[in-house]
């Protein structure tokens, strides 16, 4: 008798876990059901705002202190002579420059590559950032689309993101902040400094299961897929079986992009031809997410020589010494930081797809002279969307003998990293996606 109830002891946990989720959702069923919709964007893929109150300012024109927020990313006003003097300083940039509105307009503001972000300050101690005295920079909008439909709040095209995918959401019977939802956050950081974030994503989408009765198809982009999938990772089978219908992948940088590489070491001014790469290195290098972007081993070749001097050939065991020969240390410890959030590639345990650009120009490798690190490189291209290596997006190929849940991948030929959102064929896979049953 007592050998029979032990036998049944772990049934009985089994059925205990299941139901410490709760009832089951409410099942929606028939016409106008359609599973929530949750978007992340990449890296510089939502607007931040800030409020100040500096010790002092670059002019006197320049705001020391703000009654209230405004927006700091991305706002084209502020990229005007003298104002783009306190902008930089608000950024903590050593930027100086004589752009003219129509040439910023003009410029391609790829909202994807690690350009120009608000500086941060690392802390060796406490291994995390802190924002600048008096500079109090912030996320608007958590749980709205429109922080990442439109980089610039006045919704011109030059910072027009996720608002094709929303929009012909909308059209197909969404509601915007009900059942599509936006997630941004602070890409300057990486998840290990975004705790916050991950419990808010997690109610939300737990929210919106139980109000729609289902579960939730994660709509990513570019990093946000870096990020999304750690924040799978830390979930439950159960959880994830229960709240999440699938994951679309957006152009991911599974195993890290190239070009981060030439950003920490010269500066990248993302073919912004007034801004100079070296004057925005300072700056750009304090993102602690570009240091969680470089190339990782879970897809590049071990030998591959990524940067490449008269002096060294550094491939993606020499990151500690790239670090140090660029005159930036503190890189190394950002990378170490970061590098096991998700560099193993763990698979994510919902069903995936992976949508990603091919036939794109994409940087993969840097040879510099003489001058490094203080200039610039001749570029080796490869294959990718011109910002992920098509290497590093088709990793997800790797999860389909690691998880039950069916895992598709989609090449789009001729799809840029950014112009993929903007692509109807990108925009009938969704649509696809959400009608499955
Ligand atoms: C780093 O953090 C420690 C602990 O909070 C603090 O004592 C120290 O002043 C900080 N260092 C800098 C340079 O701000
Ligand atoms: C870097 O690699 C190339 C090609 O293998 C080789 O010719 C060159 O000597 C190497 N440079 C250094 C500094 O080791
Ligand atoms: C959209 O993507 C498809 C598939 O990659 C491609 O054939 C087509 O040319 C793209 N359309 C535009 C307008 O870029």
């Amino acid at each position: 008798m007592a050998v029979r109830l032990g036998s049944l002891l772990p049934l009985i946990q089994l059925v205990l876990i299941a139901s410490s989720d709760g009832s089951p959702l409410k099942k929606c069923a028939g016409k106008g059901c359609r599973p929530p919709v949750v978007l992340v964007p990449g890296d510089l893929g939502n607007q931040l705002e800030a409020k100040l109150d500096k010790p002092s300012v670059v002019h006197y024109i320049c705001y020391k202190k703000t009654d209230d927020f405004f927006t700091l990313w991305l706002n084209l006003e502020l990229l005007v002579p003298v104002a783009i003097d306190c902008w930089i300083d608000n950024m903590r940039t050593g930027l100086s420059g004589d752009w003219t509105k129509s040439e910023v307009i003009a410029a391609d503001f790829s909202p994807n590559t690690p350009t120009l972000s608000i500086a941060l300050i690392y802390n060796r101690t406490t291994r995390s950032t802190e924002a600048p005295p008096g500079v109090d920079v912030r996320v608007p909008g958590f749980g709205q689309t429109y922080p990442l439909e439109y980089l610039d709040p006045s919704g011109r095209s030059v910072g027009m993101y996720f608002f094709t995918i929303v929009q012909a959401l909308t059209e197909a019977g969404y509601t915007r902040d009900h059942d599509i939802r936006g997630a941004p956050y602070d890409w300057r950081k990486a998840p290990n400094e975004n705790k916050p974030y991950f419990l808010a994503l997690q109610q939300m989408i737990e929210e919106m299961a139980e109000e729609f009765g289902g579960p939730v198809v994660v709509v990513a982009h570019s990093m946000g897929n870096m990020y999304a999938l750690y924040f799978l990772n830390q979930q439950s089978q159960a959880w994830k079986d229960r709240y999440v219908k699938a994951f679309v992948c957006l152009g991911p940088p599974w195993a890290g992009v190239a070009k981060t590489l030439r950003v920490l070491a010269s500066g990248d001014n993302n073919r912004i031809p007034v801004i100079s790469s070296l004057k925005i290195r300072s700056q750009q290098r304090t993102a602690v997410s570009t240091t969680w972007l470089l190339p990782y081993a879970s897809a590049w070749p071990a030998r591959k020589v990524l940067v490449s001097t008269p002096a060294a050939n550094y491939t993606l065991s020499d990151y500690r010494r790239f670090f140090a020969d660029v005159g930036f240390p503190d890189g190394w410890l950002m990378r170490q930081d970061t590098e096991a959030l998700v560099g193993g590639l763990e698979p994510p345990g919902v069903p995936v797809h992976c949508l990603y650009g091919t036939g794109v120009a994409t940087p993969e490798a840097f040879r510099y002279g003489a001058g490094f690190p203080d200039a610039e490189p001749a570029v080796e291209y490869g294959d990718g969307d011109g910002t992920v290596n098509l290497l590093s997006a088709r990793a997800c190929r790797g999860w389909a003998g690691r998880q039950p849940q069916p895992v598709s991948l989609l090449e789009l030929p001729g799809n840029e990293h950014v112009a993929m959102l903007l692509n109807l064929t990108t925009v009938e896979y969704i649509k696809k996606v959400l009608a499955a049953p």
